[in-house]
């Protein structure tokens, strides 16, 4: 894959590798504080070994001021197609940045970096989802350009 350095010419994006993992889960688990291993391995399975050509886990990596890091945060998202009649596009369902690390241009290098293979894949369109209350990564995707689009999500309590 392409490396991301056009937003930070010193945080590069590589596909995820088992070693990652550990990491992955530690940041998830400060960041949610909700543990969910289990989870994360099925996602390492199923979006870091397999179809790799639509499922996309990507790591930063690199130095932010003194400090080099060989994982800075993550991204994860894959294309999918004709679900609710949607033509096929890049959806984006996880994203998350070391703390000590934010705002140093990493978020957007994973987006910038996603944003790629999914060109490369041969969509033109990205989505994702954030919950309404969440004012920091609709403040971040806002800022990368992401506008609410024509879908509306329906739900109910199933009792
Ligand atoms: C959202 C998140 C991924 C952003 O990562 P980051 O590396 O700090 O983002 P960047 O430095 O690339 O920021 C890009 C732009 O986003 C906006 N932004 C990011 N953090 C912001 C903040 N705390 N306040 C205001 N704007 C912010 C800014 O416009 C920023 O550009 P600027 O620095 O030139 O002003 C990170 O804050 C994070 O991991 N949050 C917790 C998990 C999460 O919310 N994940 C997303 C949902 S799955």
């Amino acid at each position: 894959m392409q490396e991301a350095v056009t937003v930070n010419p010193a945080v590069r994006v590589r596909r995820v590798k088992a070693a990652d993992l550990p990491h992955v889960i530690a940041l998830d688990t400060r960041v949610t504080k909700i543990a969910k291993a289990e989870y994360w391995n099925g996602i390492f399975s199923r979006y870091g070994k397999q179809r790799s050509d639509e499922r996309f886990f990507l790591i930063a990596e690199g130095r932010v001021g003194q400090s080099a890091a060989s994982f800075m945060g993550f991204i994860i998202g894959e294309i999918r197609a004709w679900e609710f009649g949607s033509s096929p596009c890049g959806w984006v369902f996880a994203l998350s940045v070391e703390p000590k690390m934010r705002l140093h241009g990493i978020g957007s290098a994973l987006l910038e970096a996603i944003s790629a293979e999914f060109r490369k894949a041969g969509v033109s369109k990205m989505r994702t989802m954030v919950a309404r209350e969440a004012h920091l990564p609709m403040l971040f995707f806002r800022s990368e350009g992401m506008m609410a689009g024509p879908y509306i999500q329906l739900e109910k309590e199933l009792d």
